[in-house]
């Protein structure tokens, strides 16, 4: 079923205050930290998206209740210990890796074989980088083709502590291997490339025995194990990745401004804020503040009269990873040739992003040169797209969805976008669609 969207008419100018939803990667940590502890953890703003619903149904399927409301989510942990490995356990992480690959960390102590499935997209995403490190502790697995989805975990009563290097920059190994360590007796060391460090921040507000050594361009973790987890009561920031949408659709966008409030700015979060900036899109930070260990504040940003180009720095990949197709419509409308490069990662996403990024622009008339791993992208200030694009085939990746709407309502010319799979924003923004329609009346 195509279910499409067609975009003819392009945005015009507004000035407006909104929200988004709640941040991804806090939401579904909240979900697993608050089922190992001990008592009743409440969370507000908690995103209520396909990603988060599934990890409300994986703790379930553990044992643990959960109640849900559209303004208060509870999670009764019964401890450490408290998950229930029933026989015949399958365990669907639908569309979200990050589900995926941490809920593996919390079941190498399994005592019955727990079946882990995943939706099309899923499914063709590399496990082996997690069931690797993980079966160093004790854990054993059974992956489809070696590395994918269906995959079976049987965990293990005799763990032993693992030094791991993370060499990826990804956030989804080095946590599926800090809760690996926090089921397992004497210390486990990792040394990961710098990336998001949500899961440690937790950790260190939960008083967890967990010590960080930040260096340069990775960090060194130290996690023992875990005796018992205090309830977390949390208030979960708004999500820099869903606001990179509106971002972006401001800065292409004439005379027109916008404040995004409470979203969350970790410093391993906000890549596409400083990449932007660099491209000369006015961005402000307002009203800062640090909340549980993490840092939130309101982001203004006003329309760009002119953009330039940029070398983008590797060192900012990671703090951006999510962000790249919707930056990649920046530099399609600045002056000059920008590059971005040591991108492989984003090749291992919901889809080849890499590649559906190249696709999307060469659809509008912007060349690009790709490689496995980079992209060139040959900016013009006066495009105007006119024709017919048509976008599907794209295992329903949300970011590639929200993408290509941005793209539709920012560049001028007569186009006419059909994107198909209107409902991939379920993934991650379910409200996205309803901020573009109030931001369209605010003329
Ligand atoms: C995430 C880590 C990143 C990111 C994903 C969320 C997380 O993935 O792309 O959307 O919450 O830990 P990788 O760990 O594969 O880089």
């Amino acid at each position: 079923m195509p279910n499409p969207i067609i975009i003819k008419d392009r945005i015009t100018k507004f000035n407006k205050k909104i929200t988004v939803s709640g941040d991804k990667s806090l939401s579904i940590r909240w979900v697993l930290f608050s089922s190992l502890a001990n008592g009743v953890s409440k969370a507000k703003n908690l995103l209520i998206s396909e990603d988060v619903l599934a990890s409300i149904n994986a703790i379930r399927k553990l044992g643990i209740k959960v109640k849900l409301t559209r303004k208060l989510c509870k999670v009764y942990g019964k401890g450490i210990d408290g998950y229930k490995y029933r026989k015949n356990l399958t365990i669907n992480a639908e569309n979200s890796g990050t589900l995926g690959r941490l809920i593996l960390g919390l079941l190498i102590n399994a005592s019955n074989p727990i079946k882990l499935i995943g939706d099309k997209s899923l499914s063709k995403r590399d496990f082996k980088r997690i069931s690797d490190p993980l079966s160093k502790f004790g854990a054993d697995f059974k992956l489809k083709n070696s590395k994918n989805l269906p995959l079976t975990i049987l965990g293990s009563s005799n763990l032993k502590p693992i030094k791991y290097f993370e060499k990826k920059g990804s956030a989804q190994c080095k946590s599926a291997v800090i809760f690996g360590g926090m089921r397992t007796d004497g210390t486990t060391f990792i040394k990961a490339k710098k990336s998001r460090n949500h899961s440690e921040l937790l950790c260190k507000y939960l008083n967890l025995p967990i010590k960080i050594q930040s260096k340069n361009s990775y960090d060194v973790i130290k996690i023992k194990k875990v005796k018992k987890i205090k309830t977390l009561n949390y208030n979960i920031p708004s999500d820099i990745s869903s606001s990179a949408f509106f971002i972006v659709l401001t800065a292409l966008s004439k005379n027109s401004s916008l404040l995004i409030k409470n979203i969350n700015i970790n410093p391993s979060r906000t890549g596409i804020i400083t990449i932007l900036k660099k491209m000369g899109v006015k961005i402000i930070l307002k009203n800062k503040k640090i909340y549980k260990g993490e840092k939130n504040a309101n982001i203004f940003i006003q329309s760009s009269k002119k953009l330039k180009s940029i070398n983008c720095p590797t060192k900012l990949n990671s703090g951006a990873i999510d962000e790249f197709l919707v930056i990649f419509l920046v530099a399609a409308k600045a002056e000059g040739i920008s590059y971005f490069k040591d991108l492989a990662e984003l090749n291992q996403k919901e889809s080849p992003r890499l590649k559906w990024g190249a696709k999307i622009l060469n659809k509008m008339g912007i060349k690009t040169i790709t490689t496995k791993n980079s992209i060139k992208i040959f900016g013009n200030p006066d495009l105007k797209v006119n024709n017919e694009i048509v976008i599907k085939d794209y295992l329903k990746d949300h970011r590639v969805f929200m993408t290509c709407v941005i793209a539709a309502l920012s560049f001028e010319g007569k186009s006419i976008w059909n994107i198909h799979n209107k409902d991939a924003i379920q993934t991650s923004f379910p409200n996205f669609l309803n901020i573009i329609k109030d931001l369209k009346n605010d003329k």
